[in-house]
């Protein structure tokens, strides 16, 4: 538990005054009002919020206690970063090795690669001391998890077989290095060796992306009926079921959506029961008419089958990036899901000596990225100037979205890149806001009127 000092540094304090400010503002309170409100002496508020004086572990509880918000409202994130990014070195990866038994027996060697408190990444390299000579997922040595909430994109080094478990039916996959898979929540799994003489690991790449934090903190309030209400079943009619939630949501009739789409009434009921898709004219009709964007309508898929989706290296995609006579980087496609059109996971090889244009890359994704092979490699990044500095296999790194960070030398490399809170919906409404919204959402202190009026 924190005590009554100040929280955090400068930096953590400044977005604690703007939290506080902005929920003053959001539940109309002026200064002197806080005050009172939180049993402080008069101009005190004031002076939290101008920095003069610390927030501390008191003033947060008093703010969740008389306000309607929750404690975690009034938390800002935890920069762990250093200059942007964070790098963990293959030694520190090392000497965080635990042998976790099964059946008590040891069965794999965890070593944690680099995390950050800005991203969900919970990555993992993971060494299978279990070999098996069969490929029977019914191999009494194999011994299997009980699945986990988060997505895992697993990457393969050695003879590894994958087993996965989907609706009661256990399989198998012999795989080999370079071969990757993405797996669906949940779905129980497991990993053996073919060869005991043979390195065989998987970076397990474990990340929460959108159904970590606020999703899951308000359906375990809702509970569990609303969870299940809530998912849009891919055995079902995708489309039918979003429909059906607009309409609920927007309080109108079958009779009153077809008048404002300009349909004919059983048209829509059949829509609405999942006999027909619409063609892209229609989609567009019932979108003006519930006052939505087509986006709306627009079912996710996902092309998992039994859970999950597999890539082979023997047949994934290869591409140059940056022109054909001096190209960047080699990149291979490792596996993905449209579910997660924000992850991109690709094995990539830097191509050039040195940081040009075509090298530069920047994302709005948080990237992980893990050193399969060094030769020269070298990272390159941008922040608040250039900095540099030499990868060696074994090495993780996280980068915060939107770094401009290039790659160069030899070697190869594990990236993985998801998209963090700051989703599609967010940039939209982003670009929406006023002019000087941007900055004042990133970080407002002020009052939302001038006392001196205007
Ligand atoms: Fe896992």
């Amino acid at each position: 538990m924190p005590d009554a000092d100040m929280l955090g540094d400068h930096a953590v304090q400044m977005r604690l005054a703007a939290l506080l400010r902005s929920t003053a503002n959001d539940l109309k309170r002026p200064d002197e009002y806080a005050d009172t409100d939180l049993g402080l002496p008069p101009g005190t508020f004031a002076r939290l919020i101008n920095g003069t004086e610390p927030i501390t572990w008191p003033v947060l509880v008093a703010a969740a206690t008389a306000w309607p918000v929750n404690l975690r409202d009034l938390l800002p994130l935890q920069d762990d970063t250093d200059r942007d990014v964070r790098i963990f070195r293959a030694a520190e990866s090392a000497a965080s090795s635990r042998i976790l038994d099964r059946a008590g027996r040891p069965y794999y060697e965890y070593r944690d690669t680099v995390m950050s408190r800005l991203g969900s990444f919970r990555p993992e390299w993971i060494r299978m001391l279990c070999t098996v000579a069969d490929n029977e997922p019914g191999n009494p040595a194999v011994q299997w998890n009980r699945g986990h909430l988060l997505y895992q994109l697993t990457y393969v080094v050695g003879p590894v077989n994958y087993y996965y478990s989907w609706d009661g039916t256990r399989r198998c996959i012999p795989m080999r290095t370079g071969d990757s898979v993405f797996g669906l929540p949940y779905a129980p799994h497991s990993f053996t060796s073919r060869d005991a003489d043979e390195p065989a690991y998987i970076l397990a790449l474990t990340y929460g992306g959108d159904l970590t934090g606020d999703p899951q903190r308000e359906l375990a309030v809702l509970g569990e009926q609303a969870a299940h209400d809530l998912a849009y079943h891919p055995d079902g009619h995708l489309l039918a079921q979003q429909l059906t939630s607009l309409l609920h949501a927007k309080l109108l009739s079958p009779a009153e959506l077809a008048d404002r789409a300009g349909l004919d009434p059983r048209r829509v009921e059949a829509l609405l029961f999942g006999k027909v898709s619409p063609p892209p004219t229609e989609l567009a009709q019932l979108a003006a008419g519930l006052r939505v964007n087509v986006r709306e309508l627009m079912p996710v898929t996902s092309a998992t089958t039994q859970g999950i989706s597999v890539q082979f290296a023997a047949d994934a995609r290869r591409w140059r990036t940056g022109g054909d006579d001096a190209a960047a980087y080699e990149v291979t496609e490792l596996a993905g899901d449209p579910l997660h059109p924000h992850t991109t996971a690709v094995d990539v090889r830097p191509l050039l000596p040195e940081p040009n244009d075509a090298a530069w890359t920047r994302t709005y994704q948080h990237q992980y990225v893990y050193v399969l092979e060094a030769d020269g490699t070298r990272m390159s990044w941008d922040s608040g100037g250039r900095h540099q500095v030499e990868l060696q296999v074994g090495d993780s790194v996280y980068l915060k979205p939107q770094v401009p960070v290039a790659f160069t030398g030899n070697g190869r490399l594990l990236i993985l890149r998801i998209g963090g809170a700051v989703r599609a919906d967010v940039r939209f409404a982003l670009g929406h806001m006023a002019s000087g919204g941007q900055d004042r959402y990133v970080r407002d202190t002020q009052l939302w009127y001038s006392n001196e009026g205007k």
